[in-house]
């Protein structure tokens, strides 16, 4: 089992209420999670912050635009220390492939992975904007393209996850939100998996915002589910 497969969803307005949650964590049980929104709000200092603490960050900022503009967001994300990036499959494979190779070959360069269809998107929303297919060969064929431009992984929803190990082979990383353990509440999530069977179904990291950053005391549901993986991955081995 990787170390810290679990990424806690940093979704706040701002550094202060982020900086308050992270006091609680411990950067060697997780890694964090910054999207669109704490990142409009509190900007490269807290990425570069968090860093310092010692979390490896995921800057989850999902780049979409021609290609060469991509390329050069990658590389500044990478030079803030981040360990994750990732970008829209679907700006296609030219954008896929400068923007990977903007990334160099370091051993310590950030991981980039790809969303494929967003989990909100179904079979009306694709046609919409003319995609053909169901849901699931649309996922598999961005997440092929992903692969063939020599991204690390991409963003999915664990019910996705047993097809595309089967499919992309067990060095493609996924990366799955929607993780509720079985005593929380779903929220706005719809397809929900509980942290156990997300990683039997092969997801390599687990994002998980809510039931760590709204619980009474987040440290202790985080390691409640590090617990549950623990238990799960002995149980593997038997
Ligand atoms: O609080 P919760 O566990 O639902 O948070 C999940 C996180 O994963 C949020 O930051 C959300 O934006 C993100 N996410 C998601 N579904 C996707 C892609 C990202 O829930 N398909």
């Amino acid at each position: 089992m990787d170390k810290n497969p679990v990424i806690i969803a940093l979704d706040y307005g701002d550094a202060d209420a982020a900086l308050a949650l992270v006091k609680q964590l411990d950067p060697g049980l997780c890694r964090l999670k910054v999207g669109k929104q704490l990142f409009t709000a509190a900007g490269p200092r807290l990425v570069a912050q968090l860093v310092k603490l010692g979390y490896a960050v995921f800057l989850d900022l999902k780049f979409h635009d021609i290609p060469t503009t991509v390329a050069l967001a990658c590389r500044a994300a990478a030079d803030l220390g981040v360990w994750m990036i990732n970008v829209h499959a679907l700006g296609g494979g030219a954008m896929l492939s400068v923007a990977r190779a903007a990334l160099g070959d370091a051993p310590d360069r950030p991981l980039l992975t790809a969303v494929t269809l967003l989990t909100s998107m179904g079979e009306t929303e694709m046609r919409e904007i003319g995609l053909q297919g169901t849901p699931e060969e649309a996922v598999l064929r961005l997440a092929r393209l992903a692969q063939v431009n020599g991204l690390d992984g991409v963003v999915c929803s664990a019910q996705e996850a047993a097809l595309l190990k089967a499919e992309l082979g067990t060095s493609f990383r996924l990366v799955t939100p929607g993780i509720r353990p079985a005593d929380s509440a779903p929220g706005d999530q719809h397809r929900t998996m509980t942290p156990g069977a997300a990683r039997l179904a092969g997801a390599d990291f687990l994002v998980i915002g809510r039931p760590i950053t709204h619980a009474a005391d987040p440290m202790r549901a985080l390691l409640a589910i590090e617990q549950e993986l623990l238990n799960n991955s002995a149980g593997e081995k038997l």
